[in-house]
């Protein structure tokens, strides 16, 4: 047995009941698994089998549902599913006809008040009941007296998410989510707004896009340009039940790989201009630069009526790079999240959709503006008015998702590409890849019929 290498704590004394406190050890071992979950069709048959048609899966954001009538589609593998508020709530259903089989919604959203087959015109109403079947008297009645309504899918909502599972009796959402009380309901993406969304296809199973996101140790080498704001080797990781994980990346200090603790570089002063401190009168180091955004945020939130009061100084500033099993990272921000989902190709374990959908607090301002880091493009609309459309980019699409996911599309291809190589016999995950380990181990759980 091996000592565990020591990790930053982003506040040693943050109360141990409290959503910054360090989490218990986890010991996820140190196996090195089969690469062929990476690449092989059986693999992938089986993730579908066990996994997709199982788990609670991200089908949306409440944003998208907030009205009766109002619908999204969520398309996953061979299934499109419906999620629509009705008078009784939040509901799902697959997205299929029982005639002959049509899919029924064919736009991303919208509203409605009912459902309308495109083949035959069967009509459905928001409880996903048949309510007129075309020309019902040309029917023999053994036919059709079963009357056969949409077929349902268990649906929950969580903090401003939209969650689905095909399991016939999933366990409960929370228990399935594995967040602490309180932990993601801090940000209010409940109340946010969807400001932009974009779905990229990048050349590499989903799970390599999924590995990406979960650990810092790339900045350093794949973004550079992070190595001016962001404490790459002081990050907290925090590892939950049912898969979930997070990690706290201080944000607005160097990485320590440097020596120079103290000088203003140009991103720590690009970060105080954004937050409306003049970099060259500014007094402190490179070591207050953190604090001073940190009280300069908290006091515009009060000026803009955005409702900080359930976040700590520090996650003003930090990143909470939060995974929800299997394949969701939310980039939580004060100001707003990111809500990135990593989807399986429906045919090739080589390729992944990702789908990122930037969502903001409303501001109290006649002219709202985002944080400059987020990377929104100069005059879009993030007043939260109106609900852009999904920007369905492909291969090569990762171009205009900024610097940061740019170096990372370009990589995964490459990651992918060598990994197929005989030499290779599976990754040699560190403990800043801890991330990664208890991902695979709550995937494996589902994969041996564990879950
Ligand atoms: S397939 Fe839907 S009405 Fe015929
Ligand atoms: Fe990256």
């Amino acid at each position: 047995m091996t000592t565990q290498p020591k990790f930053a704590v982003i506040d040693p004394h943050a109360p141990a009941d409290s959503l910054e406190a360090k989490q218990p050890h986890v010991d996820n071992g140190t196996a090195v698994l089969d690469k062929d979950r990476y690449f092989s069709q059986d693999f992938k048959r089986l993730e579908w089998e066990r996994l997709w048609t199982r788990a609670w899966l991200l089908a949306g954001v409440s944003a998208d549902v907030r009205e009766v009538g109002d619908y999204l589609l969520f398309e996953i593998g061979d299934e499109s599913i419906i999620v629509v508020r009705n008078e009784s709530g939040l509901k799902a259903f697959y997205n299929v006809c029982a005639h002959r089989g049509s899919r029924i919604l064919l736009e991303e959203r919208g509203r409605s008040t009912r459902f309308v087959c495109p083949f035959h015109s069967w009509r459905y109403n928001l409880d996903g009941e048949l309510v007129a079947i075309t020309d019902r008297d040309t029917f023999r009645e053994e036919v059709i007296c079963h009357n056969p309504g949409l077929v349902e899918v268990a649906c929950g909502e969580h903090a401003g998410l939209v969650f689905v599972s095909m399991a016939e009796n999933p366990p409960p959402l929370r228990e399935a989510i594995g967040l602490p009380d309180g932990y993601l309901e801090a940000y209010n993406i409940d109340r946010m707004n969807v400001v932009r969304h974009i779905r990229t296809e990048w050349m590499a199973n989903w799970k390599v896009g999924v590995e990406a996101f979960y650990e810092s140790y790339h900045l350093h080498q794949v973004h550079p340009e992070t190595r001016d704001v962001m404490a790459d080797l002081d990050v907290q990781y925090d590892l939950y039940h049912s898969g979930a994980s997070r990690m706290i990346v201080p944000i607005g200090q160097p990485t320590p790989r440097r020596k120079d603790q103290t000088s203003l570089n140009d991103g720590l002063k690009f970060m105080l201009a954004d937050v409306g401190i003049d970099p060259e009168t500014f007094e402190g180091t490179a070591r207050d630069v953190r604090p001073a955004i940190q009280k300069a945020k908290r006091a515009r939130a009060e000026r803009r009526g955005q409702d900080f009061t359930a976040l700590t100084d520090n996650q003003l500033t930090d990143s909470w790079a939060t995974g929800l099993f299997p394949n969701v990272q939310i980039g939580c921000h004060p100001e707003g999240v990111f809500v990135m989902r990593f989807l399986p190709h429906p045919t090739d374990p080589e390729r992944f959709y990702y789908d990122t959908m930037t969502m903001l607090l409303p501001v109290e301002a006649a002219k709202p503006e985002a944080p400059a880091w987020m990377g929104i493009p100069e005059g879009m609309d993030i007043s939260g008015k109106t609900r852009p459309q999904c920007e369905h980019l492909g291969l090569q699409g990762a171009k205009s998702l900024g610097q940061v996911l740019e170096q990372d599309s370009e990589l995964l291809p490459i990651v992918q590409a060598g990994m197929r190589s005989r030499a290779f016999k599976g990754q040699l995950w560190g403990e800043q890849e801890q991330r990664l380990r208890h991902f695979h181990a709550e995937l494996d759980r589902y994969l041996n019929g564990e879950k």
